[in-house]
C-alpha cells in the first residue's frame, strides 16, 4: 500500500505556495516583511492547514507557527523555514519548506512515532524589516537579544511596537525558546536559489555547509549644496564617493576566489535634482565559506570606505547589523539524509549554501541538514523564481523517507 499520494501533496503544496504568493504588502508583487498585515492572513491559513495534517500548532510572541506532533518521547525534531520575503520576491523561497513540512507532518501523524516533531514557520528570517536577520528562530532558540526591541524600522517604529501592533506581548519571547536539551535535530527543505543544480541536471541537493555572512550598513557624510553654483572641486559629494566605494567592492570581490559582496541598497537621505547629495546610506553584505577570508575581505572593504571618505573630506559611518560565522551541516544526520537521497533512486549532488538560512541558529544547539531543491534559471529573490513540480515531489519523497528515519530512530 502506497504510504501517501505524493503527487496530491506536492500539487497541494504549489497551490498553497500560490494562494501565500498573494499575501502581500504591495499591490503589484509579493513583498512580506516581518509582521506586516498580510502575515495575519499568513498565520491564520499555516494554522488552518497545520492543525489539518494532524498537527497542534499556536503562534508564539514573535510572530512564529509552530505545529507539534508527540511522540513516545520529548526529543523533538525542528521542520522549519521561513515565511517572510524580500521585497519583490518570488513565492518559493523559505514557504515551500514550510509547507513540505506540513506534509511530511502528514504522513507521521498517520502512525506511532517514537520522537517528537515539530514544524515551524519562521515570522523573520530575511532582516528586511529591521536590518538583521533570523528574529524567528533566535527566539525559538533562545538567543533573542531584548536590546533588538528599540531598534527601528524604515518608519521609526520600534521592533517592540511592531509586535505589540501585531497583537503579540513581548514579554511572552521568552516563552517561544524550545527545550534546546530535548532538541534532536533541525531539518530544511529550501530552494537553492543559485544555478548548481540546474548545471549539474540534478533535482535535488545535499547541503554539506552554509558560508558565513558579514551584513553592514555604512552612510557617507558630505555637504549638501547648490547643484549650479558648486564648483566640482569645492565639492563634498556623498553620492560619488559612495560610488566609488561600490566599485571598489566589485573589484575586491572580483578579484577574492569564492567571495562575494554585494551594495544591495544605496540611497541619498535627502535628495533633489538641483542638490548634490550631503548623505547616503548603503548596504554591505560579504560572504564566503571562511570566516577568516570573509572578515579579511570585510576589513579591508571598510578601510578603503575610510580611505576614500577622508580623501573627499567625507565623513563616513559604519554599522554592523550581522556578523555570523560559516556553519558545516551535521556529518551523521546529512549522511541519513544521503541514505534518504539513494532510497529515492536519486543521485547525490553536494553543495555549499551561498544563502544564509535558519539552520545557522540552529546549528550551536543540535545536527543540522539540509536539503536543496533545483531553481530553474538559477534565480531567486525575484518574481521569476521558480521550481518543477516533478522536484518538488523528490524532496516531499526524500524528506519524508529522512524524517520517519529520524523519528523512528530508537538509538537517538
Ligand atoms: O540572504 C540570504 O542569505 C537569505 O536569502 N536570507
Ligand atoms: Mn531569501
Ligand atoms: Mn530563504
Amino acid at each position: 500500500m502506497a504510504r501517501w499520494d505524493a503527487t496530491a501533496a506536492t500539487q497541494r503544496v504549489l497551490e498553497r505556495c500560490t494562494i501565500l504568493g498573494a499575501l502581500s504588502e504591495t499591490p503589484d508583487n509579493l513583498t512580506r516583511t516581518f509582521l506586516s498585515l498580510p502575515m495575519h492572513d499568513v498565520q491564520s491559513l499555516l494554522l488552518e492547514w497545520m492543525r489539518e495534517a494532524g498537527l497542534t500548532a499556536h503562534l508564539d510572541a514573535v510572530g512564529n507557527v509552530r505545529g507539534r506532533l508527540e511522540g513516545l518521547r520529548s526529543s523533538t525534531l525542528i521542520v522549519g523555514s521561513h515565511v517572510d520575503t524580500v521585497p519583490d520576491a518570488g513565492k518559493f523561497d523559505g514557504i515551500l519548506g514550510v509547507l513540505l513540512g506540513i506534509e511530511i507532518a502528514r504522513v507521521a501523524s498517520k502512525m506511532e512515532v517514537y520522537h517528537s516533531l515539530e514544524v515551524i514557520a519562521f515570522s523573520e528570517e530575511e532582516g528586511v524589516r529591521f536590518g538583521f536577520p533570523f528574529i524567528g528562530s533566535s527566539a525559538v532558540c533562545g538567543s533573542f537579544d531584548p536590546a533588538w526591541l528599540t531598534r527601528t524600522d524604515a518608519g521609526g517604529i520600534t521592533l517592540e511596537e511592531s509586535l505589540r501592533n501585531f497583537g503579540l506581548n513581548p514579554l511572552e519571547i521568552p516563552n517561544a525558546k524550545l527545550d534546546l536539551d530535548a532538541l534532536l535535530g533541525y531539518f530544511e527543505i529550501h530552494i537553492e536559489q543559485g544555478p548548481i543544480l540546474e548545471h549539474l541536471d540534478s533535482p535535488l541537493g545535499v547541503v554539506t555547509g552554509l558560508v558565513g555572512q558579514s551584513r553592514l550598513t555604512l552612510e557617507f557624510g558630505g555637504l549638501a549644496a547648490h547643484a549650479g553654483t558648486t564648483p566640482m572641486n569645492l565639492r563634498r559629494d556623498a553620492l560619488t564617493g559612495a560610488c566609488e566605494f561600490v566599485l571598489e567592492v566589485e573589484k575586491l570581490a572580483r578579484a577574492t576566489d569564492g567571495l562575494t559582496a554585494t551594495v544591495g541598497r544605496l540611497e541619498t537621505l535627502s535628495g533633489a535634482g538641483n542638490v548634490i547629495p550631503g548623505a547616503v546610506r548603503l548596504s554591505l553584505d560579504v560572504r564566503h565559506a571562511s570566516d577568516v577570508v570573509r572578515l579579511l575581505s570585510t576589513n579591508k572593504l571598510l578601510e578603503l570606505a575610510r580611505q576614500l571618505a577622508e580623501l573627499r573630506g567625507l565623513r563616513c559611518g559604519i554599522t554592523q547589523n550581522l556578523e555570523q560565522s560559516a556553519v558545516p551541516c551535521d556529518p551523521a544526520l546529512t549522511s541519513r539524509l544521503v541514505g534518504a537521497v539513494l532510497h529515492g533512486g536519486l543521485s547525490v549532488q553536494r553543495l555549499t549554501s551561498g544563502a544564509g538560512h535558519d539552520a545557522m541558529i540552529f546549528a550551536p544547539h543540535c545536527p543540522v541538514s539540509m536539503l536543496f531543491v533545483r531553481s530553474p534559471g538559477g534565480v531567486s529573490h525575484n518574481p521569476l523564481e521558480a521550481v518543477f513540480e516533478s522536484d518538488v515531489e523528490d524532496a516531499l519523497e526524500v524528506g519524508c523517507t529522512f524524517v520517519l528515519d529520524v523519528l523512528g530512530d530508537h538509538s537517538a
